[in-house]
């Protein structure tokens, strides 16, 4: 289930020669490719279909410097790196001379994270640079929690995808802007609370009309099923209505939950973090198995809660 170390090698060796890799991490599946090569980078955002001011993330062992990658490591930085990485915890500084000006969608900042996951933190290791990661999807869809995932979205476009079995956070990390205020730009892998705990501070909130994050558009993260978001109590009464439609009709719901006959059940958890594991799996059964119209709640927005609901919010739009 998990990359071999030649297979490892063979990675860092074509990551050197520019090319690009589908490479596990904890939080999702993502499209690495040399940090501080032009060329190397805009490979990924020709095989992802992304636009070229939409930035990505630049993934670093732990431990490694952040400079020059960044220009000034802030105390608040310091501070959240020390308690949270390696982790789901993407922040944005000031950019520094290293990171390739493609990466960064040329804007003055970039954004970094150590990631938590053995197979990521082995070819970082080796690779002794910056690999430029956005999730393995292509734009505007699902982002992908396992190698089978990656491949089946990416087919030959990425030749080499190491497998780093399931993605345990199973949705992407938080990203917290450090530039000015702490601000949120985009919940994830760690709750907002923990930062905030850290800081010893709350974080502000990206501005509506924010558009500096792409994971901020109000339509990403969406099976080619619609999702439909009602009240927890209105979820089967829904899905039977659609199913007497005559649509195939899924619905997303906890373990307990009693579901018609002719309505496709998917399972989900209790437990926020459990949610999160499973979301983006879930969301990909519905289509594998036809599902026109897939019917949900929110979970209460605390905690891991608040990154599940803003990723059905924008499956939903
Ligand atoms: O968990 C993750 O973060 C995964 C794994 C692969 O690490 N990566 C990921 O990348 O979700 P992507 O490209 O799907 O999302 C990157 C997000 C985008 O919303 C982008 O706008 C934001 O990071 N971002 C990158 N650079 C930024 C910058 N300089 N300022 C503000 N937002 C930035
Ligand atoms: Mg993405």
């Amino acid at each position: 289930m998990s990359a071999t170390d030649h297979e490892i090698d063979e990675a860092v060796t074509a990551l050197r020669r520019g090319e690009v890799i589908g490479l596990p991490t904890e939080t999702v599946y993502g499209l690495a490719a040399d940090a501080s090569s032009d060329e190397a980078v805009g490979r990924i955002y020709r095989i992802k279909g992304r636009p070229a001011d939409h930035p990505l993330i630049v993934h670093l062992a732990q431990g490694a410097s952040l400079e020059p990658w960044v220009a000034e490591v802030p105390a608040t930085a310091a501070r959240l790196g020390a308690r949270l990485w390696p982790g789901p915890l993407t922040v944005v500084l000031r950019a520094g001379p290293h990171v390739s000006s493609v990466a960064t969608g040329r804007r003055p900042t970039v954004a970094v994270r150590v990631p938590d996951h053995p197979v990521a933190a082995a070819v970082l290791e080796r690779f002794q640079g910056g690999l430029a990661a956005p999730s393995a999807n292509r734009f505007g869809r699902v982002s992908p929690t396992t190698a089978a995932d990656v491949r089946s979205e990416l087919g030959d476009d990425v030749p080499i995808v190491l497998d780093g079995g399931p993605s345990d956070v199973g949705l992407e990390s938080t990203i917290v802007s450090l530039v000015a205020e702490p601000t949120l730009l985009r919940p994830g892998g760690v709750p907002a609370e923990v930062i905030e705990e850290v800081l010893g501070a709350p974080l502000a909130a990206a501005a509506p009309t924010d558009r500096s994050a792409p994971g901020t558009l109000p339509s990403h993260y969406s099976p080619s099923a619609d999702v439909v978001l009602v009240a927890p109590d209105q979820v089967v009464d829904r899905a039977r209505v659609e199913a007497q439609a005559g649509r195939r009709a899924a619905v997303l719901v906890g373990p307990d939950v009693r579901v018609p006959r002719g309505v496709l059940a998917l399972r989900t958890h209790d437990d926020p973090a459990d949610q999160a594991r499973v979301l983006y799996r879930r969301l990909r059964d519905a289509d594998d198995l036809g599902a026109e119209v897939l019917i949900t709640s929110l979970p209460e927005e605390v905690g891991l809660g608040r990154a599940v609901a803003d990723r059905l919010r924008r499956a939903a739009h």
